[in-house]
């Protein structure tokens, strides 16, 4: 509205007044100013709010903070806007900064949270993974020869006989001379046993062997032991031996039975008992003469083949067709031997066994080949749980 000087009293002297141009007006009295400053911090807002998703883990959260909210931040950068505003701009410019500010901030927040408990939500979903599978610790197992010498230590156990063990390390007098193994005989030539050099500078070891079977602990429980003798002898043997069938290492049980008055006959009712807790079945047994120094008579001793029946009609692999297995020898311990353990033999007979354990372990356990069994092969062990 324009006024002319003449239209009021003291218009002459209207020097005081000036007409304030119209970008001072506005910005005194005009909200359109302050809504154009605060629609641009709407406007901020509006960005971050659409920009939110992007911010799909804490850091990217944060550096959109940064961006928006920092010190040199978006919206940091328009609070320079106040300094050309009027007081009353000024104030509400302030107040719509600060809300603005504290809705962006609330964002910030919110989105944080969220990303809170999506992170929450995958941890608890992992450990909820029922279809993982179990993780278990490796607690090994028992080797087949070790389960099987267990197997037959509980059978004689049960029929009233001792365990024994005995050196791996053996006296040769042990070994052969006292098992009546004459000192020119072939079983002390380099091709089946191992003999233990003498330690230099110290005591000849010649008379040293690696025991070549188990019946060396038969002369030790004479000599120990007062009849009845009634005991079984499991352990480690070695031969020079190196094929498909036989191993350097072996494992035999030994089984000594002597008293007044026994006979063959207890020996073929014992291993009758034997095969039937052992194998769980009445396998017929034989006994086929044979020869070993240290018995008179001697016999192999062979036992049905329980695993012909699992494939009937062809020949089985296991006996080869022949339906017996040969577990060892066997017979009436020699005179000359019950004399080297200190025991009459006027007054005392005796009879006596020598089994390959890992033979019956192949046998038990359906393994093909002798090596698996001393080869430490986890991939065979861990077939044998325990
Ligand atoms: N010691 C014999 C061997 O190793 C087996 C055996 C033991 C034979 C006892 C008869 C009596 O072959």
């Amino acid at each position: 509205m324009h006024t002319s000087v003449g239209d009021f009293p003291g218009a002459r002297c209207n020097f005081g007044v000036r007409r304030p141009r119209a970008p001072a007006l506005r910005r005194r009295y005009g909200a359109g100013v302050s809504d154009d400053a605060i629609q641009q911090l709407q406007g901020i807002d509006a960005e971050l709010a659409a920009r939110l998703d992007e911010a799909v883990d804490p850091e990217k959260l944060y550096a959109l903070q940064v961006e928006f909210l920092g010190k040199k931040g978006k919206l940091t950068a328009k609070r320079a806007l106040m300094g050309s505003l009027e007081p009353a701009g000024k104030k509400a410019f302030g107040q719509a900064f600060n809300a603005i500010k504290a809705a962006m901030e609330g964002r910030v927040a919110g989105r944080k949270e969220t990303l809170e408990a999506q992170a929450r939500l995958a941890e608890l979903s992992r450990i909820q993974d029922l279809t993982m599978l179990p993780q278990r610790g490796h607690v090994g197992s028992v080797h087949p020869i070790t389960s099987t010498r267990r197997a037959l230590e509980t059978v004689f156990r049960s029929m009233g006989f001792d365990v024994l063990d005995g050196p791996h390390v053996e006296a040769e007098q042990y070994n052969f001379d006292d098992l009546n193994i004459a000192s020119d005989h072939p079983a002390r030539d380099m091709q089946d046993t191992f003999f233990v050099a003498p330690l230099s500078g110290g005591q000849a070891a010649a008379d040293l062997v690696l025991r070549t079977h188990t019946s060396p602990v038969q002369v030790r429980a004479m000599l120990t032991r007062k009849p009845p003798i009634r005991i079984i002898a499991p352990g480690t043997v070695f031969r020079r031996d190196d094929d498909a069938t036989h191993s350097p290492t072996f494992h035999q049980i030994e089984g000594l039975c002597i008293d007044e008055g026994v006979s063959m006959a207890d020996l073929k009712a014992t291993m009758e008992r034997f095969v039937r807790a052992f194998f769980g079945a009445d396998l017929a047994i034989r006994l086929r003469p044979s020869y070993f120094p240290f018995v008179e008579p001697g016999a192999e001793f062979d036992v049905v083949c329980p695993f012909c029946e699992r494939t009937p009609g062809e020949t089985c692999s296991v006996c080869r067709g022949s339906h017996w297995i040969e577990l060892g020898g066997s017979g009436m311990v020699h005179p000359n031997v019950l004399r080297a353990g200190g025991i009459d033999p006027e007054r005392y007979t005796g009879w006596a066994f020598g089994f390959g354990i890992d033979r019956m372990a192949m046998l038990l356990h359906g393994v093909s080949h002798l090596r698996l069994m001393f080869e430490g092969d986890v991939r065979f062990l861990e077939q044998f749980p325990c």
